[in-house]
């Protein structure tokens, strides 16, 4: 079966557990003196994990300089442009905040080497990523709509469960349930804060990542993981497009709390 389910007690279990499957991950590619293209997710879900694996890359000393980052997403202002990076919910500051700003120097992780899709043409970085033979590892969190990336669910009705798979990276507009979960979870509760669009990777470039590692915690993740199970494929449930994939493994903590109680 290529879709691994694996139970840990809680949040912290869950999140040494990926940093260790992270950092093999890593360690693999650099090994191989080539570029090691290795894709980031953000949110509460990655908090944990993101420290964890500073440290032990630090601690591990692993050389970083063939290391490429790739972020999911980044949300896009009413001008068309990412938000400024030092904006509250940047995820362009979120990692730099989380992850990068924690690394040791001298492992020699390159500024170049950390990419996101742009909004003014999202299809380079799916033409680079392919260039490159594709994402070697893939980390997602899972939205409470079941959403991976900014990929928001879409009704059956109006797209094909292939057209759906083949979605490019591109601008979206983000659903109203994702908009009023961003502005209670990290806009103090106004809406206005929240920006309506993003850019993300397509589902295309994820679905081709040679591994994912998908991380959920929260009860309002349950309903998404439960469908999941199902076995069914729906664009109304970006996540269960992984049941199909290659090579992904579901690290889920089981004393899963409301997001709103905080970690
Ligand atoms: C973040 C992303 C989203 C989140 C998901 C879960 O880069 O692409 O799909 O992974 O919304 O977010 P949290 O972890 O905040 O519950």
């Amino acid at each position: 079966m290529a879709l691994n389910w694996v139970r840990v007690e809680n949040y912290e279990a869950m999140s040494s557990l990926a940093a260790e499957r992270a950092f093999a991950a890593i360690e693999r590619g650099v090994s191989q003196q080539q570029p090691m293209l290795f894709g980031l997710a953000t949110g509460n879900t990655m908090l944990s994990l993101y420290a964890q694996l500073a440290e032990m890359l630090n601690q591990r000393r692993l050389d970083l300089s063939q290391l490429h980052t790739v972020n999911l997403d980044e949300y896009v202002g009413a001008d068309g442009q990412w938000i400024s990076a030092d904006h509250p919910l940047s995820y362009r500051g979120y990692v730099q905040k989380n992850f990068f700003s924690r690394l040791d120097p001298k492992l020699e992780m390159n500024g170049e080497h950390i990419h996101f899709p742009s909004p003014a043409r999202p299809a380079a970085l799916d033409e680079w990523i392919c260039g490159m033979g594709g994402l070697d590892f893939q980390l997602l969190g899972i939205g409470f709509n079941g959403h991976i990336g900014f990929n928001e669910p879409i009704p059956e009705a109006t797209i094909s469960v292939e057209a759906f798979a083949a979605l490019p990276s591109r601008v979206v507009g983000l659903s109203e349930l994702t908009i009023d979960t961003n502005a209670r979870l990290t806009a103090g509760g106004d809406h206005s804060k929240v920006p309506r669009q993003a850019v993300t990777l397509g589902m295309a470039p994820i679905l081709a990542a040679k591994e994912i590692v998908l991380l959920a915690c929260f009860s309002q993740q349950r309903q998404p993981l439960r469908r999941l199970r199902e076995g069914r494929v729906t664009p109304e449930l970006p996540g269960s497009y992984l049941i199909n994939h290659p090579n992904t493994t579901i690290i889920y903590a089981d004393d899963q709390v409301r997001l709103e109680e905080g970690r």
